[in-house]
């Protein structure tokens, strides 16, 4: 659905991404995992087309997504859904206009068209009655649930989860998690941004690892913990070191099991 083909990235002339080309999927989770400033939010920027790689191809279902004109590449966005890490919700708006605020065609829809819309993503991310909240009345895991909601209220083929469960308490990590298991058995490809293990190794169908701007492994959780590869082997040392053991009834690693 989405390749990288040998991208590179260059800002004020540090490398920041080296040669990276990987494939995203259709109807699975991909986890970008690694530490910080390894260069995985400058991927979901690319994604979206908001920079441009120096050299190297971004394919979107086939399409060379570097060629195309504002017009076209606005086009192919209305695909794609984000939930920024900051969440980047709009705190003069209510929950409900934060909601419908990238809704293409909302002109179209009449107020009670508009007014189920926003019951039904809200009852999706478990948050009934707060339409007319304000941000800065919702707490952490309930304003992710809005910058849920809102990427999904335009339908996107795909959706981008910046760090989603940094800064969360385990509980409201956990139904994050949840929502995003939620999404993939109603056919949404996701694709997650994170530096926290557990939730690569709950969520993820496929882990794509990256440090310093390369891409050192990608494959299945069990692959990964496998590899032989060094950084690999050092950044999920906890994980192998049996601090999270597969639970042999489930199937899962780790603390959560939301599959
Ligand atoms: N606008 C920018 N100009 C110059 N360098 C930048 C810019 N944005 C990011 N960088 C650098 O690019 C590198 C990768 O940044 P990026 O935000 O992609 O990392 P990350 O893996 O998402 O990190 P984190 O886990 O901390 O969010 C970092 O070294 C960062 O300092
Ligand atoms: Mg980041």
């Amino acid at each position: 659905m989405i390749s990288f083909k040998n991208i590179t990235l260059l800002l004020s002339d540090k490398i920041i991404l080296d040669n990276v080309s990987l494939n995203i999927e259709r109807n699975i989770t991909s986890v970008i995992v690694g530490p910080s400033g390894a260069g995985k939010s400058s991927i979901l920027k690319i994604i979206l087309a908001l920079w441009k790689p120096d050299y190297g191809e971004v394919l979107f279902d086939g399409i060379n997504i570097n060629k195309l004109t504002e017009e076209e590449l606005t086009r192919i966005r209305k695909n794609i859904g984000i939930v920024f890490q900051n969440n980047a919700l709009f705190d003069s708006l209510t929950v409900a206009e934060n909601i419908l605020y990238f809704l293409p065609d909302k002109k179209k829809l009449s107020d009670i068209e508009l007014k189920y819309k926003v019951e039904e993503l809200l009852s999706f991310v478990n948050l009934e009655g707060t339409e007319n909240f304000f941000p800065e009345e919702l707490s952490g895991g309930m304003k992710k649930r809005v910058a849920i909601a809102r990427a999904l209220a335009i339908d996107p083929k795909v959706i981008l989860f910046d760090e989603p469960t940094t800064g969360l308490d385990p509980i409201n990590a956990e139904s994050i998690l949840h929502l995003i298991s939620k999404l993939k058995k109603s056919g949404t490809t996701s694709i997650l941004v994170t530096h926290i293990l557990n939730d690569a190794i709950t969520i993820g169908d496929k882990l794509i690892v990256i440090n310093n701007g390369r891409i050192v492994e990608s494959g299945t959780v069990d692959e990964i913990l496998q590899s032989s590869n060094n950084f690999v082997q050092k950044f999920f040392y906890q994980i192998n070191r049996g601090n999270y053991l597969l639970d042999s009834y489930t199937n899962q690693y780790g603390l959560v099991n939301v599959k």
